[in-house]
């Protein structure tokens, strides 16, 4: 486990957060005392069983949610709303149709001079490799370029966290290998903090810097595992097999 409260790395820190919802059935306790650290700069990966809470926990550290109890800190303070220099991503790329590629990155950056906002919007469009695209629209894009065209929307911004809830479910699965391999590419490049929640441990164990595993709900994070594979990391070395199997075991899943 991750000590918590005395690292001077911490970008996040998470305490004693409980969660829940009231709803005409009664009350659902989702999140019960969840402690976690996040690093600056990291890549965090959160997995856990389906419905325990982890797009309710990164909802409340994004401030979309308020929680119940407990303390959700981002650089020492509270967070009580959505912030612009905290985004998400979402699995179904939420990039406006009628809009072109340009214009979708230029939205979120709001009114400025248009050779500064062209000149930021062509930034990010290079650096998701749509070069040549800007004036597309998403009807004329493959499924992994509408994702590129997110991540670029999101990144336009200059966040400092970048939340990402299983950004590559929508995509099938060669062009998510492609879109993880990008992502730790961006991820290389800008040094954002990156949280993803994703269900698929290996994304998980290939991407993240540590891995936090939680429990079935109410869910509060079991354990936090280092990831200190060097990159590109394979899915075919013993390393990764045996963290994978550790993640595996923690979620209760007998394998072979
Ligand atoms: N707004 C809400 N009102 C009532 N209950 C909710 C609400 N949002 C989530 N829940 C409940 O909270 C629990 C956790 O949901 P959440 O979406 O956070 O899980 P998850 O771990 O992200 O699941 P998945 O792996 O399927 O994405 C579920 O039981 C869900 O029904
Ligand atoms: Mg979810």
């Amino acid at each position: 486990m991750t000590e918590l409260g005395s690292d001077t790395r911490t970008k996040i820190a998470i305490r004693e957060v409980c969660k829940t919802f009231e709803t005409k059935k009664g009350r659902v306790v989702v999140l019960d005392q969840v402690d976690l650290d996040v690093r600056s700069g990291e890549f965090l990966a959160i997995v856990g069983p389906s419905g325990c809470g982890k797009s309710t926990l990164l909802n409340c550290m994004a401030g979309f949610e308020p929680i119940t109890s407990g303390s959700i800190r981002i650089d020492g303070v509270e967070v009580d709303a959505p912030s612009r220099k905290r985004v998400f991503v979402f699995q179904e790329p939420g990039i406006l149709p009628w809009f072109s590629v340009w214009d979708n990155i230029g939205f979120g950056l709001g009114k400025m001079p248009f050779e500064q906002k062209h000149e930021i919007v062509m930034r990010y469009i290079r650096l998701v490799g749509l070069d040549g695209f800007e004036k597309s629209f998403p009807s004329e894009l493959s499924g992994g370029m509408k994702q590129r065209v997110e991540f670029a929307r999101a990144l336009a911004v200059q966040p400092d966290v970048l939340y990402l809830d299983e950004p590559f479910g929508a995509l099938d699965a060669l062009t998510r290998l492609e879109m993880r391999a990008e992502i730790l590419r961006i991820w290389g490049e800008t040094r954002k903090t990156c949280i993803l929640v994703t269900h698929d441990v290996e994304e998980a164990v290939e991407l993240a810097d540590r891995v936090a595993v939680m429990t079935p709900r109410p869910a509060t994070v079991h354990s936090v595992l280092d990831n200190d594979l060097p990159r590109p990391r394979s899915a075919d070395q013993r390393e990764f097999r045996a963290l994978k199997d550790r993640v595996f075991e923690i979620l209760g899943v007998r394998r072979g």
